[in-house]
């Protein structure tokens, strides 16, 4: 939230990677600095580097899935390609679309277990703990539960507690509500937007709801063919329609009605809106504002 801090708390410096046995390069020259606190959204089409970026942030990428990386990616003040996976999961919590291939205990309060023994938590503070990040994410009194016979909603709130068992300064969530039903999404966008408001936790997530991200994002990366094409506030980038279309991704709702309004009907004054009460305001406006 503060941008005017000293040094980011994620930096991409000429970042080059091209996966083993591939020809292109999924990431080409990425420059990107991230500000403790902040709430980036990364979009772009399919292949465009979204997860890439996001598993460099973690080091998986170049350590577990491997290939060729030129220039710099620095977290938490350490070069991710000097430190093993293991060590940057105490800082970076990953959560991916599908939760039950992250499930893997028995129960609920093993799975946020396995997160607070990777952090050398002692046993009774670990009992202590359980229930307390159950709570976070809405599953108070489950820890007797088989994480498989929970909804896809509640298996992916799961994983958010088994990553935030490590009390990480950044949490990557990629594509985390594609599997879930709007309630499901809703409760995940809830949780990661009050870790970033209440404590300040740094969120980097690839999502395709703009609506969603219009209203969390602090800072919208675009990426195209592994390149960041694009990087503003929300205000910034989602107005600009006709480049939004030509790397197909689409606007909010209410700024491509508002642009239909301006462009074909010349009823349109002013800026695009972003956020449906920004659209309500131009509305009024355009019906002669009795408010
Ligand atoms: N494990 C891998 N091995 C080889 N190539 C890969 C691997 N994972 C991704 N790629 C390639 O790297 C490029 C970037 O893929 P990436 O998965 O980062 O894109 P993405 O933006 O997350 O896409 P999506 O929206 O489909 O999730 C693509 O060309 C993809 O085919
Ligand atoms: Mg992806």
């Amino acid at each position: 939230m503060n941008p005017h801090r000293t040094e980011p708390i994620i930096s991409f410096a000429g970042v080059s990677f091209t996966y083993a046995g591939s020809e292109t390069p999924a990431l080409r020259d990425v420059d990107l600095e991230i500000a403790e606190g902040e709430y980036v959204a990364l979009l772009g089409r399919g292949g465009a580097g979204k997860t890439t970026l996001g598993l460099c942030i973690n080091g998986v990428v170049p350590h577990m899935l491997g290939g060729d990386l030129t220039g710099e990616v620095r977290v938490a003040g350490l070069e991710v390609a000097d430190y093993a996976v293991r060590e940057m999961s105490k800082i970076v919590g990953i959560v991916f679309d599908n939760p039950e291939f992250q499930m893997s205990q028995l129960t609920a309060a093993e799975e946020v277990a396995l997160g607070l023994e990777n952090t050398g938590t002692p046993h009774d503070e670990m009992m202590r703990a359980i229930p307390e990040e159950l709570r976070l994410v809405g599953l108070e009194g489950m820890e007797d539960r088989p994480p498989l016979g929970l909804s896809g909603g509640q298996q992916q709130r799961l994983a958010i507690a088994a990553v935030l068992a490590m009390k990480p300064r950044v949490l990557v969530l990629d594509e985390p509500t594609s599997n879930l039903d709007p309630v499901g999404k809703e409760d995940v966008f809830d949780i990661a937007g009050r870790l970033n408001r209440d404590q300040g936790m740094t969120v980097v997530i690839a999502e395709h709801e703009v609506e969603v991200m219009a209203e969390y994002a602090d800072r919208i990366v675009v990426l195209d063919q592994g390149r960041v094409v694009l990087n503003g506030s929300p205000h910034e980038i989602l107005p600009q329609v006709e480049l939004l279309d030509g790397l197909d991704l689409r606007p909010p709702q209410v700024t491509r009605a508002a642009q239909v309004l301006r462009d074909e009907h010349h009823l349109w004054n002013g800026s695009l809106p972003v956020l449906t009460e920004e659209a309500v305001g131009g509305i009024e406006r355009v019906l002669g504002g009795s408010t």
